[in-house]
């Protein structure tokens, strides 16, 4: 979204365009339950038109009555004309009202905000993916515009990590992936159940499992705070330079457009700066990981 800036007309100073400010009723298409805790909405804006948001960006979700949260779109472009997807983990009072909400219902939509993955830098290289639990849900929007553009980019590494084997996202997709073989898909659970017969251990412990060629791989990680610190370590171990690596910083935002200081990391706001930094932008930030 472009933030236009107009000029209060009697005193000058710069003003931000209050329709940002204006969450637009939309309506909820569909709901799906994923996991115990998550749940995907399908979500359409008024009058057929379409979010236009790039992998990476984030929402404002309201529920009247309750407040607004940001959640980032968990569906490609390639895949959202009039409709969109967002994965919601029920934590507090807005995701809790939303999980609460039945097909039909209207939800307020603000943005989307925030800067996105720079897709174009990305053609011609090979990906490594590396989500770790809801981290899925901003990659996945990314991972199927390049799998919708496959030709364009290099070797598809995926490495999944969720805490059991409940808590793994979107499963027919990983099932999807496994099958073709233009991508590398590893998953691991942290611990697994009289079921799981797949990996198991923390999302380093599939770092060894493969190799990659360093000088034209772009990797790109998105989960908890605490997970970055060792993720970091294995991909700069690999090779990969700071400036190859990116992530996604969460933060509590509120206004999402640079105007609140939530999100506010030392002289940056996450919501406009970010949420998706490269390592080497972020590296000096004290706060940023
Ligand atoms: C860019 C971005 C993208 C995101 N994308 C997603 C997404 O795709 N899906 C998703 O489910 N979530 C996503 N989130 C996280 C989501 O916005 C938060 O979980 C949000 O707080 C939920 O709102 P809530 O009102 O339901 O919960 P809250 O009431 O805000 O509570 C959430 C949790 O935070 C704790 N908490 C509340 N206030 C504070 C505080 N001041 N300081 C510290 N902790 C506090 C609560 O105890 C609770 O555990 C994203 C966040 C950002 C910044
Ligand atoms: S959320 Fe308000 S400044 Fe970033």
């Amino acid at each position: 979204m472009v933030v236009t800036v107009n000029y209060h007309p009697t005193v000058g100073l710069p003003r931000i365009d209050d329709q940002l400010f204006i969450p637009q009723p939309a309506r909820i298409v569909n709901i799906e339950q994923l996991t115990p805790l998550e749940k995907v909405f399908t979500v359409e804006l008024p009058n057929g038109q379409s979010l236009g948001h790039k992998p990476g960006q984030f929402v404002e979700v309201s529920v009247l009555g309750i407040g607004e949260a940001p959640i980032s779109v968990s569906s490609s472009p390639s895949r959202s004309d009039s409709a969109f997807e967002l994965c919601v983990r029920k934590v507090g009072d807005v995701t809790s009202a939303l999980h609460s909400k039945k097909t039909n219902d209207r939800i307020g939509i603000r943005g989307p905000f925030g800067r996105g993955f720079p897709v174009d830098k990305f053609r011609g290289k090979d990906l490594l993916f590396a989500p770790g639990g809801l981290g899925l849900a901003p990659l996945r929007s990314l991972i199927n515009q390049v799998l919708d553009e496959r030709a364009l980019f290099g070797r598809v590494i995926i490495l999944y990590g969720a805490r059991n084997p409940s808590e793994l996202l979107f499963k027919y997709e990983l099932k999807d992936w496994q099958e073709r073989d233009d991508i590398e898909l590893h998953v691991t659970v942290d611990r697994g159940d009289d079921h799981w017969t797949g990996h198991t251990g923390v999302i380093t412990t599939l770092f060894s499992d493969i190799s990659i060629y360093p000088r034209n791989t772009v990797a790109i990680t998105v989960g908890p705070p605490v997970m970055y610190r060792f993720v970091l370590i294995e991909l700069l171990g690999k090779g990969i330079s700071e400036g190859n690596i990116y992530l996604s910083l969460e933060r509590r935002m509120k206004c999402g457009i640079g105007k609140c200081g939530h999100c506010q990391i030392n002289n940056i706001y996450a919501c406009q700066s970010g949420p998706v930094f490269s390592y080497k932008e972020i590296k000096g930030l004290e706060e940023a990981l």
